[in-house]
C-alpha cells in the first residue's frame, strides 16, 4: 500500500516536471529560435531590436563613446567601419584562445551598420564607391548594403530621423 502510494508520488512528480517542461521548453526555445532566424537574417530586425543589438554587440570590445564620436573626418563610413570589426572579432579570439567574443553574423552586421549610419551619420557618398567595394572584399552581405539606397534601407531610413545620445549627427549633403 505504502511502496503503491509512493510509486504513484513518484509517477504523479515526473509527469508534472514533463508538464513544467511543456510550459517552459517550447517558450524559451522559441525565443533563442527567433533570435537565431534574425541573425541568420530570415527574419527582419525591428528598427528598435537593430539598435538594442548594435549597443550590446559593439561594446564589447570598446565603449559606445567610440562610435557615437566616430565622423566622417575620423574615417571611412560605418560599412567599412564594421566590416573590419570582425577582423578584430578573429584577432581577439586567436588572442584569448577561445570564442571570447561571437562573430558577426551577415545579418546582424547588415542590421548593426544600418543603426550606425542612421543615427551617427552616412557619408559613404563622400568615398568613391569603387574604394569602400575595395575594402568590402567578398563580404557579399555588406556589399549587398552599400548597393542599396540608403532611404531603401529598412532599418537606417527609419533611424535617419533620429540622433543617438553623446553622438554630433553627420548630414549627408
Ligand atoms: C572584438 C572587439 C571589437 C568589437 C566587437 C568591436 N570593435 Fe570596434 N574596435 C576594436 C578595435 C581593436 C579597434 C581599434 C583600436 C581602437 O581604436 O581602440 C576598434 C575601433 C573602432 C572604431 C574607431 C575606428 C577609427 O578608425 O577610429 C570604431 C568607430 C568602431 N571600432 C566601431 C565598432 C562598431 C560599430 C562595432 C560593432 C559592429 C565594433 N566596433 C565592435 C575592437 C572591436
Amino acid at each position: 500500500m505504502m511502496k503503491g502510494f509512493l510509486i504513484s508520488g513518484v509517477v504523479l512528480g515526473c509527469l508534472l516536471i514533463a508538464a513544467a517542461g511543456l510550459v517552459l521548453v517550447p517558450n524559451s526555445l522559441g525565443q533563442g529560435l527567433i533570435g537565431q532566424a534574425k541573425a541568420r537574417g530570415y527574419l527582419a530586425y525591428t528598427p528598435e531590436e537593430a539598435t538594442e543589438l548594435a549597443y550590446r554587440r559593439c561594446t564589447t570590445c570598446h565603449s559606445d563613446e567610440k562610435i557615437l564620436l566616430y565622423c566622417a573626418r575620423c574615417g571611412p563610413p560605418f560599412i567599412v567601419v564594421t566590416h573590419f570589426m570582425k577582423k578584430y572579432v578573429e584577432v581577439t579570439n586567436l588572442q584569448v584562445g577561445a570564442k571570447a567574443v561571437v562573430q558577426f553574423t551577415d545579418a546582424e552586421l547588415a542590421a548593426i551598420t544600418q543603426v550606425w549610419n542612421g543615427l551617427v551619420g552616412n557619408w559613404e557618398d563622400d568615398w568613391p564607391a569603387r574604394d569602400i567595394k575595395k575594402l568590402l572584399g567578398r563580404d557579399k552581405a555588406l556589399i549587398r548594403l552599400f548597393d542599396t539606397p540608403p532611404n531603401q534601407r529598412p532599418i537606417e531610413a527609419v533611424l535617419k530621423h533620429k540622433t543617438a545620445p553623446g553622438s554630433y549627427k553627420e548630414i549627408q549633403g
